[in-house]
């Protein structure tokens, strides 16, 4: 059957076995790939359920420009599907992510504010609430990192799919932004089976990889809820552009940076169990991360530049 239009595509991503990453036998590994979504990431669910709840509850209009603060992703997923419901959109975005962020965002038709790269999200944050406040007429914020459709979209969607596609899960392992995927497939996977670990991916607090936090930084999403979470682990940016490159080479999946820093997780997690699934969640695909050239430059290299921590 054809889908009615393209937002009808989000969801119902592969989940793929990662044979080449088997450490023994009985323990298995799975990548759910959400860069198969429409603008190549998860955060096109998301986007979709607070536009849709938003919508319903009235507070949208197209007076009001749909204002937020992202490390990217949710933003030009907004940008999308905020164009097909025919509503304005202002991405607030750190200076220095990546250039394809920025022009997707702007391709399709929103507008991008920067705030202050060293800061992080946080700074992109702090500057979104700013401008709603400073002007509350103009602007309305859906607000990813405290609106529970963020979460609900992962319980319904992406958590439900799992559970129907892989009744046995052991671990469940994605990285930590708003937490809203931690949070909504943690829900529905314990739901079903109350012994599932959840485990977060955190990056090293000196380090910055783009769409993680480290909640060291004492900025803790209204929408996580830490006691849900079995464990942290803290990967480096190193073992994620390893890890993002070992993904492709031995298993031909282009893959975003965070995936990378969730599959060093998983591999690390693999190695100390006897036997069960591993489900881990691959945020994005490759394509945004192109300009830094993780794929094709010495390591040492990208090390040098993530010195200079121009990495978010
Ligand atoms: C590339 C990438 N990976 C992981 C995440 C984390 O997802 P969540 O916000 O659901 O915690 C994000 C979110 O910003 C992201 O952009």
């Amino acid at each position: 059957m054809p889908y009615s239009s393209i937002l009808e595509t989000i969801g119902r991503t592969p989940l793929v076995e990662l044979k080449r990453f088997q450490p023994r036998e009985g323990v298995r590994i799975f990548a759910k790939l959400e860069g198969q979504n429409p603008t190549g990431s998860v955060k096109d669910r998301i986007a979709r359920v607070m536009l849709e709840t938003a919508e319903a509850e009235g507070r949208l209009s197209h007076d009001k420009v749909i204002l937020e603060p992202s490390s990217g992703n949710t933003g030009v997923s907004l940008a999308m599907i905020a164009r097909y419901m025919g509503y304005r959109v202002k991405i607030v975005l750190p200076d220095n992510v990546t250039s394809e962020r920025q022009a997707l965002i702007e391709s399709f038709g929103a507008s991008v504010e920067f705030s202050d790269g060293q800061k992080g999200t946080n700074g992109a944050i702090e500057v979104a609430h700013q401008m709603v406040a400073d002007d509350p007429d103009e602007y309305v914020m859906l607000y990813q990192y405290g609106n529970e459709a963020n979460p609900r979209a992962h319980y319904e969607g992406t958590g439900q799919e799992i559970v129907d596609e892989l009744p046995k899960v052991t671990v469940f392992i994605a990285g930590l932004g708003t937490g809203g995927t931690l949070m909504g497939v943690g829900r529905r996977l314990k739901e079903h089976n109350s012994e599932v670990r959840v485990i977060a991916v955190v990056p090293h607090p000196e380090e910055r990889i783009q769409g993680l936090r480290s909640l060291d930084e004492g900025f803790i999403p209204p929408i996580l809820d830490p006691k849900l979470l079995d464990g942290q682990f803290i990967v480096t940016s190193s073992e994620s552009f390893e890890l993002t490159r070992e993904l492709l080479e031995r298993e031909s999946i282009f893959a975003g940076i965070s995936s990378g820093a969730v599959l060093a997780c998983a591999v690390r997690v693999a190695e100390r169990m006897d036997s069960g699934n591993i489900v881990c969640l691959m945020a994005d695909g490759g394509w945004k991360y192109l300009s830094t050239g993780v794929w094709t430059r010495p390591l040492e290299e990208l090390e040098a530049e993530m010195g200079r921590k121009i990495w978010w």
